[in-house]
């Protein structure tokens, strides 16, 4: 019997469970009701007197031990399953946090505005709310006259005198008020106009506009600009062609048109089979305008230009929808990404 009970304590010993129910499985085999122990304390009953003292002594040594190893046992697995549950598995593949990306229309802005900047101009700014003098007024627009409605204007309604800019014109007048030539500026921006939204048009849009005034500045520097822009943001294979426009603040005006950066010029639904797309309108800035901003006419001539960020943008992408810019979703604005 003594054999019986220093092999029991030996198993005791070494077992090495590897999960909780392995555990309960060896304390209900050894400890339970019918468990070897219970058959050695039968078995004890029936040994010699004398030895009954030594025995006695070895087998409650056995019991407690063995009820002392299954509570070890128990706490140390729940214990590094615990910790296996917050580390986790260190093999396993980490998660990807996603990556935000810039908005297209940052991206087609900053693009814009770097090539300009290596012409040598500056970025200048200016308020989104904006008097009447900045927006219209100093820009040769008259009281009154029709010219004011080509751009159909949001105004506050307790003061018409103040308004949401319909163009980043001006900041051009803001510079020429607080800058002496050469001035050379370029000016991005948020804009206002009270048209209905459709896949072409919306209440709210970017503008650049850029501004050239110094000495002996003339019509075929400002075509020089153009295409220079244009080759540059499109492609080399751009050609540029001028069109006779009107706006109140140059004179002469022309609407700049690229060719077809789809089809090439062959003519294709995006250019209306035409060969051509509208990207800007230019001119050489009237007289009355530097005047206004306090420019001599007599000793300073300059051009300026703007265009729409939002159509440069979809005609670069191929983006049919204007209105996919402001509706933020990010399986659309995820798909344009650019070292700007
Ligand atoms: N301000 C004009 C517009 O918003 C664009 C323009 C700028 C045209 C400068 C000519 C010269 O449409």
């Amino acid at each position: 019997m003594i054999d019986k009970i220093t092999d029991l304590l030996r198993r005791v010993e070494e077992f090495k469970p590897k999960a909780e129910a392995e555990v309960e499985e060896f304390r209900i085999k050894i400890l339970g009701k019918k468990g070897e122990l219970n058959a050695l304390m039968e078995e004890f009953k029936t040994v010699s007197p004398e030895m009954k003292r030594e025995l006695g002594q070895k087998l409650n040594n056995l019991k407690n031990r063995a009820i002392e190893r299954v509570n070890e046992l128990k706490t140390s697995i729940k214990n590094s399953s615990a910790s296996t549950s917050t580390i986790g598995d260190m093999s396993r593949p980490g998660t990807n946090d996603p990556m935000g990306t810039r908005h297209p229309i940052a991206i087609v802005k900053n693009e814009i505005l770097a090539i300009f900047e290596r012409m040598g101009y500056t970025v200048a700014s200016g308020p989104e709310i904006e008097d009447d003098w900045h927006v219209f007024s100093a820009l040769n627009f008259p009281p009154e006259h029709p010219a004011r409605d080509m751009q159909d204007t949001f105004f506050i309604q307790r003061n018409p005198d103040i308004l949401l800019r319909t163009h980043t014109s001006s900041i051009q007048v803001r510079t020429m008020e607080t800058k002496k030539p050469p001035i050379r500026v370029v000016c991005p921006g948020r804009v206002y106009r009270n048209e209905s939204i459709s896949y072409r048009s919306h209440c709210m849009f970017h503008q650049v506009e850029g501004l050239y005034i110094d000495e002996n500045v003339s019509f075929a520097d400002l075509k020089q600009s153009i295409e220079y822009f244009a080759k540059e943001f499109f492609g080399e294979q751009a050609v540029i062609r001028l069109r006779p426009s009107y706006f109140p603040f140059t004179e002469p005006s022309a609407e700049v048109d690229v060719s077809c950066v789809l089809c090439g010029g062959k003519g294709c639904p995006v250019c209306k089979h035409t060969g051509w797309l509208e990207i800007m309108g230019c001119g050489m800035v009237d007289p009355n305008v530097l005047e206004s901003c306090g420019i001599d006419p007599k000793k300073y001539t300059g051009f300026a230009f703007g265009m729409g960020i939002e159509r440069s943008a979809m005609l670069k992408y191929g983006v049919k929808d204007l209105r996919l810019f402001f509706e933020n979703d990010v399986r659309f604005l995820g798909q344009f990404d650019s070292a700007l």
